[in-house]
């Protein structure tokens, strides 16, 4: 091994082991996730390899549309396998929650992947605490309204924060829900909590940042929520795969 791979890989484990601390840490229901979180890192570079052909098909649409970040592409790989495995299929006609849209670069993705669905993007479009001082916060829902005209017949917009969606909104159930909005702990608890309350049985959730350390005081970091959630439902999922999201799949009814 060259030096530089050896660094590489020194400093690939380092993270490793700062990532499963941070699953430990945060309680018995995330302590859980730690073997196929372990065993997915090792996958990851083969998924890539096989996933390739799906991130080369969303980069046209991507470079297509009017974004100021993208936090989102990264995550194909992962999802192409997570969508195959939990035996959700592209053209069937169903309904998508997505807690946290932004500029609309996730919804973009849903849109094109699975052509039958329906949307519900619920954002504030105000930023969360991550996105203060940012200046593209002014023009995120512009942008997610330019970005998303071409499935105006599929996308259902809700501006407010996701515990007044919940409040007013019962008219669906979802096939796949994916929250990423506030990521403090209490929010990440509420919106995985609701969400997979309205999440068919068969259906996919997908929370995002759940290795993310961006509170000084762990309490409030996704994790947290994470685990919170994980250990009130542990019996009515199926964990398809952890990574720095955590994908499951409803196996029964609550
Ligand atoms: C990380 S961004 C979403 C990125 C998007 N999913 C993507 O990958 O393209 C988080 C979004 O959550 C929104 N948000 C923060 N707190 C919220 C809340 N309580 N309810 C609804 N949306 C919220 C922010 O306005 C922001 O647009």
């Amino acid at each position: 091994m060259s030096p530089t791979n050896q660094s590489l890989s020194q400093v690939r484990l380092k993270a490793t082991i700062i990532d499963a601390t941070h699953l430990l840490r945060a309680g018995k229901g995330t302590s859980r996730l730690l073997p196929v979180f372990l065993i997915s890192k090792l996958r990851t570079s083969s998924r890539r390899k096989k996933a390739l052909s799906s991130i080369q098909e969303f980069n046209s649409v991507r470079d297509s549309l009017d974004l100021s970040t993208d936090w989102f592409s990264h995550n194909i790989p992962r999802w192409n396998s997570v969508f195959t495995k939990a035996n959700i299929a592209r053209n069937d006609s169903f309904s998508i929650l997505e807690i946290g849209s932004w500029e609309g670069l996730s919804a973009c993705f849903f849109l094109n992947y699975f052509p039958q669905a329906k949307l519900h993007a619920v954002d504030t479009w105000e930023g969360g605490d991550e996105h203060d001082g940012m200046q593209s916060v002014s023009m995120a829902e512009k942008r997610f309204d330019r970005n998303t005209s071409n499935y105006l017949s599929r996308v259902v917009k809700h501006k407010g924060t996701s515990d007044q969606f919940y409040e007013s909104f019962n008219e669906d159930s979802f096939r796949v829900v994916y929250v990423d909005g506030s990521h403090r702990a209490e929010d990440v608890f509420n919106d995985a909590s609701s969400g997979f309350t309205r999440l068919e049985v068969g259906g996919v959730m997908i929370l995002d940042d759940l290795l993310w350390k961006f509170y000084k005081d762990n309490e409030n970091n996704p994790a947290i929520g994470v685990n919170k959630f994980l250990s009130k439902h542990k019996d009515s999922l199926k964990i398809i795969d952890v990574g720095h999201q955590l994908y499951l799949q409803k196996i029964r009814e609550i």
